[in-house]
């Protein structure tokens, strides 16, 4: 049996002591060893994007990762978007636009289209569509998807405008308006 090896994976601000054999992968330890099962495991070769989660700002499909590759990482999974009640803007557009059905994609969807979000606060239907392209849903229809997106974006922008109008002047000066 091969030996396992210990590890800290840094997960939502918090930090996981783990002991896992080298060829456990990410989704597996995140899953099993830190008991987050927000991330789900679909296909387990990189094709359908159910295990996606942010890796120092970018999404990546935990699946093809091992976990000891992630340590020193900053990893976020969907448990970390709602702030207690709060919805993060894109579960409540995902909501709102009734952008999912059974749920088993919605994770990775939202990990995927958060960083994308943040790269792109405005971006086009055509942009979304290509941001999606590698993310499998088998139930919804991505219409709704592509929707919750553009209102996602649109609540992002209200949210910083009312931010900055409630900014005090030091504030206002530090973020250079
Ligand atoms: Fe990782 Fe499908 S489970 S991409
Ligand atoms: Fe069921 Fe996407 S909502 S697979």
């Amino acid at each position: 049996m091969t030996e396992k090896i210990d590890i800290e994976l840094h997960i939502n601000g918090r930090s996981h002591a783990v002991r896992v054999e080298p060829r456990k992968t990410l989704v597996d330890a995140i899953r099993d060893e830190c008991g987050l099962t927000g991330t789900h495991i679909g296909c387990e070769h990189g094709v359908c994007g159910a295990c996606t989660v942010i890796i120092d700002d970018d999404a990546v499909r935990s699946c093809l990762m091992f976990a000891v590759q992630a340590q020193g990482k900053r990893i976020r999974t969907v448990e970390s978007l709602a702030d207690g009640e709060k919805l993060h803007p894109m579960q409540a557009a995902f909501i709102a636009h009734h952008a999912l059905q059974c749920g088993f994609c919605t994770p990775g969807f939202l990990m995927t289209l958060i960083p994308f979000l943040e790269e792109n606060p405005d971006p086009s239907e055509d942009e979304i569509r290509h941001a999606l392209s590698g993310n499998l849903c088998r139930c919804t229809g991505y219409q709704n998807i592509v929707r919750s997106v553009l209102r996602a974006a649109e609540l992002r922008a209200t949210a910083e405008q009312a931010t900055a109008e409630q900014a005090t002047p030091q504030q206002a000066e530090q973020v250079g308006r």
